[in-house]
This record gives structure tokens, C-alpha cells and sequence, in this order.
């Protein structure tokens, strides 16, 4: 694993989005696999602002996003959909058809699942993956205990996850409690995988990731299994790391 250590959060963005717009010139019908939550915000506003100035175009790339809520519409503005439509999709030239969300409202979540799996295989799988990473360990919505072996799933979300998550909603009852999500298996099926990190409250989680046991009470344990993983983090994130001693570039 390759990690980075940025000074700040925009610092951080800048380095995430700069290997992201290497991917795209690289390979420019590649396959993208995106990420949501507050991470990313700021890559996905550099790659618009390197759209704009005509450094970079997504015209050829295809998109899978790791997950979605089940129950909220695409046009829900918590739905992740939406959070796609607006921090980047809107923005760039990637054809809306090339763009994979997985249906929150999907009459049978479990076909989505596997119909999601199959696409994926069809698109022929993932270049470049992009993860955050939770308090708890959790990568896309794989949580504490859940099964390192299975590829898109529905999930329960754990408390800890849906109190994360409660700062986007008018009150607690109004988060999710189920989501639809790419598993571990699916995740780890990613040609190279690129995680970021950014403040301390996630440093506790980085450095059981990276040096602990691969275990499935640490979801994202598992990337230490994984031969391409890029891990960029600010400072804040990558405190207790380096208080373990691994060596970070800088
Ligand atoms: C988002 C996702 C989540 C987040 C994680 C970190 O698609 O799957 O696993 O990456 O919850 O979220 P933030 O970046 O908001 O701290």
C-alpha cells in the first residue's frame, strides 16, 4: 500500500484528484468506480474545475458508484444518486447512459444486486476505485462483521453509521436504515483501489486498517489483501499511523 500524507483537506483533494485525472487520460474509456459521503466533495471539485479549464475529459468513461439507500428516490437530495449529479456528473462531459448508480427504489433489491454484479462484469470491471472510509472501518456500506465474501448486497446499517450519517438529515428517523452496496468481494475485484482520508476523527480508523490484523471487524483491513491500493490522507488522518511508525511519502 502506497500512502501519501497531504497538509490539509484541499491539499489532500488536489493529490486524489490528480491520480483520478491520471487514470482518465491513461485509459479514457476506463471504468471508474465512485464514492459519496464529505471525502470526496473536494476531488470531485477539482476534476470539474480541470474539466473546465480543458485539461481533462470524462467523454469515454463509464461510472459505478459503490452504493445507494434504499427507499430514496434518485431525485431525493440525500439519495447518492443526487450527490453524484451534483458534485460531478452535472458538471463534466461523461455521458449520463455511462453513469451507474444502483436503483434505491429497485422493486427487488436482491435482482438489483445481481443485475449491478453482472454489469460490472459486462463494463469489464473496475479500473480505478475510489473509497472513504468510516469511524468504524467501513468501506461503500460493508460493516463490522459483515462477510468479506459477498459482491452487491443489501445492508443493514450499524448505529454508529446511521448516527454518521444523521448530519445530512432533518432527524435521526429520517436516515435509511438499509442500503444497497457493492461488498468487499466486489471492491476487492478493482484493478487498483484509491482510498481517502482527511481529519483526526478518522485517524483511529487508518491506522487499524493499515496495521492491524485483517479482520472482518475492520472492513477496511482488507485492502492490505489488495496488490494496488493507494491510501491519501491529510495529516489529521494519518496522525496515529505515524505515531506506529509506518513510513509515509509525502
Ligand atoms: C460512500 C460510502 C461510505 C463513505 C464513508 C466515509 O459512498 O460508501 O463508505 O465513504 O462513510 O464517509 P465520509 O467521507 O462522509 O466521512
Amino acid at each position: 500500500m502506497r500512502i501519501y500524507e497531504c497538509a490539509d483537506y484541499r491539499a489532500m483533494s488536489r493529490r486524489a484528484a490528480s491520480l483520478i485525472a491520471a487514470q482518465v487520460v491513461l485509459n479514457p474509456e476506463g471504468v471508474l468506480g465512485l464514492a459519496t459521503g464529505s471525502t470526496p466533495i473536494g476531488l470531485y471539485s477539482q476534476l470539474v474545475e480541470w474539466y473546465k479549464q480543458g485539461d481533462l475529459s470524462f467523454a469515454g468513461i463509464r461510472s459505478v458508484n459503490l452504493d445507494e439507500y434504499l427507499g430514496l428516490a434518485p431525485t431525493h437530495e440525500q439519495s447518492y444518486r443526487y450527490f453524484m449529479q451534483q458534485n460531478l456528473f452535472d458538471h463534466i462531459d461523461i455521458k449520463p447512459e455511462n453513469t451507474h448508480v444502483l436503483n434505491g427504489l429497485a422493486a427487488d433489491p436482491d435482482a438489483e444486486c445481481a443485475a449491478y454484479d453482472q454489469l460490472i462484469r459486462e463494463l469489464g470491471g473496475v479500473d480505478l476505485q475510489l473509497l472513504g472510509m468510516g469511524h468504524n472501518g467501513h468501506i461503500a456500506f460493508n460493516e463490522p462483521g459483515d462477510n468479506f465474501g459477498l459482491g452487491t448486497h443489501v445492508v443493514s446499517l450499524s448505529e454508529r453509521t446511521i448516527d454518521a450519517n444523521q448530519r445530512f438529515f432533518e432527524s435521526r428517523d429520517q436516515v435509511p436504515r438499509q442500503a444497497l452496496s457493492m461488498g468487499i468481494k466486489s471492491i476487492m475485484g478493482a484493478r487498483r483501489i484509491l482510498v481517502v482520508v482527511s481529519g483526526e476523527d478518522k485517524a483511529d480508523a487508518v491506522c487499524r486498517a493499515v496495521t492491524g490484523p485483517v479482520t472482518d471487524q475492520v472492513p477496511a483491513s482488507v485492502l492490505q489483501l489488495h496488490p494496488d491500493v493507494t491510501l491519501v490522507g491529510d495529516t489529521a488522518a494519518l496522525s496515529k499511523l505515524k505515531e506506529a511508525g509506518v513510513p509515509v511519502c509525502g
